[in-house]
C-alpha cells in the first residue's frame, strides 16, 4: 500500500506536528509528512521540520494584498507537492473557500475543546482554556474535525474528554489537553489512511477494520 502524502500547516510551537512526526516514524501508519507550511517565519514548528529533514516553506498572509491570494498560494503549494491530506496543527489563518473546495473532506483540524463548546472565530490556543476555566466546566477535551467553509463547524472525526481540576490554571489544563491531542490526531490520520472515514453530511462514520465488523473501536 502506498503512503498517503500529508502536508501539515502550522503557525506556532508545533507540539502536534512533533507528535505526528514521532507516530508516523514508527511506520505502522501508511502516511508520510511530505511538507510543513508555516504562516509565521519564527514558528518553532519549522525547527522541528528541519530536524526531521521534512521539506518546509513559509507562506504568510501579510505578504499578500488579498486573503484569496494567500489561500491560492497555499493551494498551489499543496497541489505542487501532490498532497493527499492537509492537517492544520495550530495554524492561525482561516483557509479560503478555494482550498476547502479542492480538498473537501481531506483537510483536518485539531481544536483544544469539545466542539461545539469554546470554538469559532477568535477561539484559539490558550484563550480556549481560559474561557473553559472561566465558565467552570468540569470536562474539557479536544476535537479532530474535517474543515468546511466555517470556523470549527466541519464534521467531527474524533473527540477525547479531559477532566478539569479545581486548581487548574490555563497552563495545567492546556498541558493535559495537549497530551490527548497528541494521541488523537495521529489516530485520525491512521483512520483516514486506512480509508475508514466515511462522511455523510455532519456525520463521520468510522468503518470497522474488516467488513464483518470484528474489531471493536475504542477511543
Ligand atoms: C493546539 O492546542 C491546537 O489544538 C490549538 O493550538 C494549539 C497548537 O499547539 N488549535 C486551535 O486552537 C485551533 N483553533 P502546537 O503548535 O503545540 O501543536
Amino acid at each position: 500500500m502506498d503512503n498517503i502524502r500529508v502536508s501539515v500547516l502550522v503557525s506556532g510551537g508545533g507540539t502536534n506536528l512533533q507528535a505526528l512526526i514521532d507516530r508516523l516514524e514508527k511506520g505502522d501508519i501508511h502516511a508520510e509528512i511530505i511538507k510543513v507550511i508555516s504562516s509565521r517565519k519564527k514558528a518553532f514548528a519549522l525547527e522541528r521540520a528541519k530536524k526531521h529533514h521534512i521539506s518546509h516553506e513559509v507562506i504568510r498572509p501579510k505578504d499578500f494584498d488579498k486573503e484569496a491570494d494567500f489561500s491560492q498560494a497555499l493551494l498551489d503549494s499543496l497541489v505542487r507537492s501532490r498532497t493527499d491530506l492537509v492537517l492544520l496543527a495550530g495554524f492561525m489563518s482561516v483557509l479560503g473557500p478555494a482550498v476547502v473546495r479542492h480538498y473537501r473532506n481531506r483537510i483536518m483540524n485539531i481544536h483544544p475543546s469539545l466542539i461545539p463548546s469554546f470554538c469559532g472565530a477568535g477561539m484559539f490556543g490558550e484563550r480556549v482554556h481560559r474561557e473553559a476555566l472561566k465558565y467552570g466546566v468540569k470536562i474539557s477535551g479536544c476535537t479532530v474535525m474535517f474543515v468546511d467553509e466555517g470556523v470549527d463547524t466541519g464534521p467531527i472525526i474524533l473527540q477525547a474528554a479531559v477532566p478539569v481540576k479545581d486548581n487548574d490554571t490555563v497552563d495545567t489544563l492546556q498541558k493535559r489537553v495537549l497530551q490527548e491531542e497528541h494521541r488523537l490526531y495521529p489516530e485520525a490520520v491512521k483512520l483516514f489512511a486506512e480509508g475508514r472515514l466515511v462522511v455523510s453530511g455532519r456525520h463521520v462514520k468510522i468503518l470497522p477494520v474488516d467488513k464483518d465488523g470484528r474489531e471493536e473501536i475504542k477511543w
